[in-house]
């Protein structure tokens, strides 16, 4: 199994990943917007006998906290193949995406999934209350990636464009 950064020629497979993995083409639909958007600032693939059978995308947010932007990712899609999941293959397109984002700098991730599967990389419903968003309730989490920031009362985070367009 090969973890790799998205290259020219993966647009197709990385569709067909998405759209097998979720009961839509919605999510599918939302990478391609997002590459051509040029929000797609980390896409990571997993590649086994030339197929990709897994995918995840990071795209910057508009986020501010206590009035003072930050630099702030959201994560997702995140997609296994249906007949490789529950493998570990997502764990460690999560951890690589998180490493990445921790190299260069960014601050902040946010994300909307279940709690019960992204605890465990750290991602806390509680961190993320804070920000005002549309999509504010239990499945919207955070994980601060900047430890000597002081966890803000209040503030905002956007998705970027693409993802309003779904
Ligand atoms: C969610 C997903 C990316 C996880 O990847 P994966 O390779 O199957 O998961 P892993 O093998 O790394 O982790 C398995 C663990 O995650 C849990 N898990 C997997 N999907 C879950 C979900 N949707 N909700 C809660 N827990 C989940 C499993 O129960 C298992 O838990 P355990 O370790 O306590 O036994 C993958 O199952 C998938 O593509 N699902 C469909 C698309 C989707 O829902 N994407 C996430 C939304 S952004």
């Amino acid at each position: 199994m090969l973890f790799r950064a998205e290259k020219s020629g993966d647009e197709k497979p990385i569709f067909a990943v998405n759209a097998a993995a979720f009961k839509t083409d919605a999510e599918a639909r939302l990478v391609d917007m997002l590459r051509s958007d040029g929000d797609l600032v980390f896409s990571h693939v997993v590649e086994e006998n030339g197929a990709i059978i897994g995918h995840i995308a990071l795209s910057p947010m508009d986020a501010v906290a206590e009035d003072q932007p930050i630099k702030a990712l959201g994560l997702g899609p995140v997609a296994v193949a249906p007949n490789r999941q529950l493998e570990g293959i997502g764990s460690q397109l999560v951890e690589a995406a998180i490493k990445w984002a921790r190299a260069q700098n960014w601050q902040l991730i946010i994300l909307l999934g279940n709690p019960r599967y992204y605890s465990r990389f750290g991602f806390s419903v509680e961190d993320a209350k804070p920000f005002a968003s549309p999509f504010a309730g239990p499945y919207f989490q955070a994980l601060w990636l900047d430890e000597t920031v002081q966890k803000p009362q209040s503030g905002r985070a956007e998705y970027a464009p693409a993802f309003g367009r779904l």
